[in-house]
C-alpha cells in the first residue's frame, strides 16, 4: 500500500531518541536543535501588525517582494549575490531542501552527502528514489578532498550537498577549503546545494561560503532560513536562492506543495532583517559563551572534542568508552539522567560520537555536565 520510497526511510534518529527521553522526566535534555531565546520583540510586533492590517491572504508563490529584497541585501553583506527574482521563500529550511531536491532529481540520480550530516538530506533523496553516496569528512569534520574528487570522477553524481556551519559537528567552511572547492567544482558537471541555515551563528571573524564564488553561480543553490537566526523554529520560514533558470523550477514544486509561505511570518522576517540584527548578535555572543563553557567542561572530563566554530552543537568523541553511540546515550540517559543524541543518528560517520546541543541556558548546561562528569568518573 505504501510507496517503496517512503518505506525506505524512517523517522529521524533525533526524534526517535527525543521520544525515549520523554520517558525520563527527571533527565536533563541537551537534544534539541532549537535556540531557547524568545523571538525578537520587533518581529512579534510586525507579525501582530500584519494580522491587524489583514495581510493574511496568499502571497506570490515566491514570497513577498519586500522580504526577497531584504534577503538579497542581507546576503550581499556576506558577498553573496542573488536578486529578488532568484529567491523563493519557503516553509522552513526543510521545505527549501525537499523542493530543491524534487526539482532536480530523477530516480537513480546520485547525490553526494557528507557523513555525518543532518539526516534530512538522505531521507529527501531516498524519498525521490535517487541514490545517496556519502563523502568522508576528516577528523576535524572538514572535507576530505581526495575522497570527494574520486567520488565525483567515478560516480558522476548530479548533486552534492554542502552543510556548513554543520549540524551536528559545529564545523564551518574555511577560506582555504572554499577556494579548494571552487577549484574542484569549476570544471565539473555537478550542482551544489549549500545548506547554510546556521550562517548567522558563525563564531569566526569572517564567513565563507561556496555561494561567494560568482564564477560558478549557475552551479550553486543556497538554502537558508530564519528558524535558528531569529529563534523562530515553530514559525516555519526559510528560503532558497538559485540562478533564475533553476529557481523557476523550484518555485513550480513549491507552488504545488504549499502555494506560499505564511504571509504573517514573512512580514515578521522582513522586520527582523531590517531591525533585529542586533538581537541576533546578542544571541550569537551568548552562544559563544556557552560553547566555551561546554567545550572546557568536556575537555576537563577527558571527552575529546573539536572546538565548534558555528551552529550550537558540539560533537565529542566517545570512542574510548568502547560503547556504540546508541548504547552510550541510552546508559547516559538511564544512569546519569542526561540526554544527548547518538552520533549514529547522523549517519555511519557519526558513530563514535554524541551530539550535545548548547541551545540551553548555562544553569541547565552546568547541571547536565555535572551529572555527566560524575557518571564518567565513577562508571568508566
Ligand atoms: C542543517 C539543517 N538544515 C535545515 C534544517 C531545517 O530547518 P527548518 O526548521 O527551518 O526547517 C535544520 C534544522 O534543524 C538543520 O539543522
Amino acid at each position: 500500500m505504501i510507496s517503496r520510497n517512503v518505506k525506505s526511510i524512517e523517522i529521524s534518529g533525533i526524534r526517535k531518541f527525543f521520544n525515549k527521553v520523554t520517558q525520563f522526566p527527571e533527565a536533563v535534555s541537551l537534544t534539541l536543535g532549537q535556540p531557547d531565546f524568545n523571538v525578537p520583540e520587533k518581529i512579534k510586533s510586525a507579525m501582530i501588525e500584519a494580522i491587524e492590517k489583514n495581510k493574511t491572504g496568499y502571497t506570490s508563490n515566491a514570497g513577498i517582494e519586500e522580504l526577497r529584497n531584504e534577503i538579497s541585501r542581507y546576503l550581499e553583506g556576506f558577498n553573496i549575490s542573488y536578486g529578488s527574482d532568484e529567491i523563493c521563500i519557503t516553509i522552513g529550511g526543510s521545505e527549501a531542501l525537499l523542493s530543491t531536491f524534487a526539482a532536480l532529481l530523477n530516480p537513480e540520480d546520485k547525490v553526494l552527502i557528507p557523513n555525518p550530516a543532518y539526516p534530512a538530506y538522505e531521507s529527501c533523496v531516498k524519498l525521490l528514489g535517487a541514490q545517496v553516496i556519502n563523502y568522508d569528512l576528516k577528523q576535524d569534520f572538514s572535507i576530505d578532498f581526495n575522497n570527494l574528487q574520486n567520488l565525483i570522477d567515478e560516480q558522476k553524481p548530479k548533486l552534492m550537498v554542502l552543510s556548513y556551519p554543520s549540524n551536528p559537528t559545529g564545523a564551518v567552511l574555511t577560506e582555504k577549503d572554499r577556494n579548494k572547492l571552487f577549484e574542484l567544482l569549476k570544471d565539473k558537471n555537478i550542482i551544489v546545494i549549500s545548506d547554510e541555515i546556521y550562517s548567522a551563528l558563525c563564531y569566526e571573524e569572517k564567513y565563507y561560503s561556496i555561494a561567494q564564488c560568482k564564477d560558478i553561480k549557475s552551479k550553486i543553490i543556497l538554502v537558508s532560513g530564519f528558524s535558528k537566526m531569529f529563534s523562530m523554529t515553530g514559525l516555519r520560514l526559510g528560503y532558497v536562492c538559485a540562478d533564475k533558470k533553476i529557481i523557476d523550477q523550484i518555485i513550480k514544486v513549491h507552488q504545488y506543495n504549499v502555494s506560499c509561505a505564511p504571509s504573517i511570518v514573512q512580514w515578521g522576517a522582513h522586520e527582523g532583517l531590517r531591525n533585529c540584527l542586533e538581537d541576533v548578535e546578542k544571541m550569537k555572543n551568548e552562544f559563544i559563551e556557552r560553547r566555551d563553557y561546554v567545550y572546557n567542561r568536556l575537555i576537563s572530563m577527558g571527552m575529546e572534542s573539536n572546538l565548534p566554530k558555528g551552529a550550537f552543537y558540539i560533537f565529542p568523541s566517545i570512542k574510548k568508552f568502547n560503547l556504540d553511540s546508541e548504547k552510550f546515550c541510552e546508559r547516559l540517559l538511564r544512569e546519569a539522567k542526561v540526554a544527548a543524541v547518538p552520533g549514529s543518528a547522523f549517519g555511519i560517520g557519526g558513530e563514535g560520537y554524541i551530539r550535545i546541543s548548547y541551545s540551553y541556558d548555562i544553569k541547565t548546561l552546568k547541571e547536565a555536565l555535572d551529572r555527566m562528569e560524575k557518571w564518567v568518573n565513577e562508571d568508566f
